[in-house]
């Protein structure tokens, strides 16, 4: 449904054009400009019909602020005859019509279909450039910083050979993700992908789970079986946590992939495969060579196109996109307001994008109604993101300058006052300044001890 935002303070004007507009779209009414904000500031409507003569600050002012903000959405102005002046003046601050009161109400109606189409059509005009100009995907991964755009190109072309891939990067950056997208763009994408988890088979288990075994091999192996090399035959071997693989096993793993031929646990003869490796570790692989864990021969085996995955925080342009995603899958067309978005963008992500997919978990299920604020994200991500969302409020006109540095002083107190569980006299003192003031500032501001009835600390004076 198209958004469409009605800014006027005369409840019969709002009505009316409620009425009218309610079949074209979504309405909200806001009273004054700093309504219209915040309306605005949740989502960015697809048409805005607005009074210029309001009390408080007028529709011009609201026009101004739309401009300094970025908000494109297309005006039309509702003015008395008798200032058509303004009107003029409203057009040349990027109003996209006017219309005089009273004004012919299906003439109004036409004029705001008449906007939403083309809106819809520019809309669907962008999104269609943007495909053909930048890939922002590749199979499920999703990503519009230059670094991963550059991983797109370089997996798509990879994806092509049989070259051995070694994929690299922190826990959740999306290592296993890269190794399916090669094996679904390659020429083996019908055969099978087998992915083999080194780090989570005990060691006493690997060399048969990754070989096979025959019959009566060793105790328990009751029946012969096939091994997870063979079952990949014809597809891709994805080889996980490659840096935990015992020495023992990294010996016969590096015969296997220099002569793609290798013996069953417990048989003489050789058996042929015919497989794609990939592999994948969040070690430095090189450094586990130089420390004598990780087999040197081994390591350049696996290591011949290297694909490294850079952290969430070196590329928070992703962050937005990624987030829009993870919503869009979950259905329900639930949207972040800016401060959210703002928290998330500023955030660290020491668990990358596998934290961002969970941290959106989370504030679907704390949110209510159609919008994720700060307070539904996991503690950590709000509090990390507290300046910045503080800061994005402000500008989004959603509070006020001496509000702002109030809220600032106390999120930054509060941290303090927490990492000194409470104490006053050690947090006055790492924040250089004396208790009195602490106490003074904690009063006006209204900071407490959490579950402390009594305001001072029991351990001092
Ligand atoms: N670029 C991306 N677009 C969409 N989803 C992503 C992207 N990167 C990672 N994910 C998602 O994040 C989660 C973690 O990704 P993945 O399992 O591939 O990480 P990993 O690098 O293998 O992590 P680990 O080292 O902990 O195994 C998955 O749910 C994956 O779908
Ligand atoms: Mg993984």
């Amino acid at each position: 449904m198209p958004r469409i935002l009605v800014v006027d303070d005369e409840r019969g004007v709002q009505e009316s054009l409620r009425m009218l507009l309610k079949a074209e779209g979504d309405v909200a009414i806001a009273g004054d400009v700093e309504a219209a904000l915040r309306e605005t500031s949740v989502a960015t409507p697809d048409v805005v019909l607005l009074d210029l003569v309001m009390p408080g600050r007028s529709g011009l002012d609201l026009l101004a602020e739309f401009e300094a903000r970025g908000v494109r959405a297309p005006v039309v102005v509702l003015t008395a005859t008798n200032t058509v002046s303004a009107a003029v003046e409203a057009m040349k601050l990027g109003a996209a019509d006017f219309v005089t009161k009273p004004f012919e109400l299906e003439a109004l109606r036409i004029k705001v279909r008449g906007l939403l189409e083309k809106r819809a059509l520019e809309q669907e005009v962008e999104r269609l450039r943007d495909e053909v100009e930048e890939r922002q995907q590749l199979g499920r991964m999703v990503g519009r910083s230059e670094a991963m755009r550059a991983i797109f190109r370089a997996v798509e072309r990879i994806a092509k050979s049989d070259a051995t891939v070694l994929v690299t990067g922190e826990s959740g950056t999306g290592k296993e993700l890269v190794a399916r997208a090669i094996h679904d763009l390659s020429p083996r994408a019908a055969g099978p992908f087998v992915a083999v988890n080194c780090g989570a088979i005990p060691r006493e288990l690997i060399e048969s789970e990754l070989f096979g075994h025959e019959k009566g091999a060793f105790t328990g192996a009751t029946d012969r079986r096939i091994g997870r090399i063979e079952s990949a035959h014809g597809g891709t071997l994805f080889l996980d946590e490659i840096g935990e693989l015992d020495p023992a096993v990294q010996v016969k793993l590096l015969r296997a992939l220099q002569e793609r031929t290798f013996e069953r646990v417990g048989s003489s003869r050789s058996t042929s495969v015919d497989v794609r490796i990939v592999t994948a570790t969040n070690r430095n692989l090189a450094e586990e060579v130089a420390a004598g864990n990780f087999r040197e021969d081994l390591y350049y085996r696996v290591a011949v196109v290297p694909v490294e995955l850079p952290p969430l925080r070196e590329r928070r342009e992703d962050v937005r996109l990624l987030a829009q995603t993870f919503l869009a899958r979950a259905g329900g067309g639930k949207k972040l307001t800016p401060a959210a978005l703002a928290s998330l963008e500023g955030y660290s992500w020491p668990g990358n994008v596998r934290e961002l997919e969970n941290a959106i978990e989370h504030g679907l299920a704390l949110c209510d109604g159609d919008v994720i604020d700060q307070g539904d994200l996991p503690i950590s991500i709000g509090r990390t993101g507290q300046a910045e969302a503080l800061r994005e409020q402000w500008r989004q006109g959603q509070r006020g300058f001496e509000e702002t540095v109030m809220r600032f002083e106390t999120e930054i107190l509060r941290e303090a006052l927490e990492s000194h569980h409470w104490n006053q006299t050690r947090t006055a003192n790492a924040l250089g300044i004396t208790r009195r003031v602490l106490k003074l500032k904690m009063d006006k501001l209204g900071i407490e001890a959490p579950g402390s009835a009594v305001s001072d600390d029991p351990d001092e004076d």
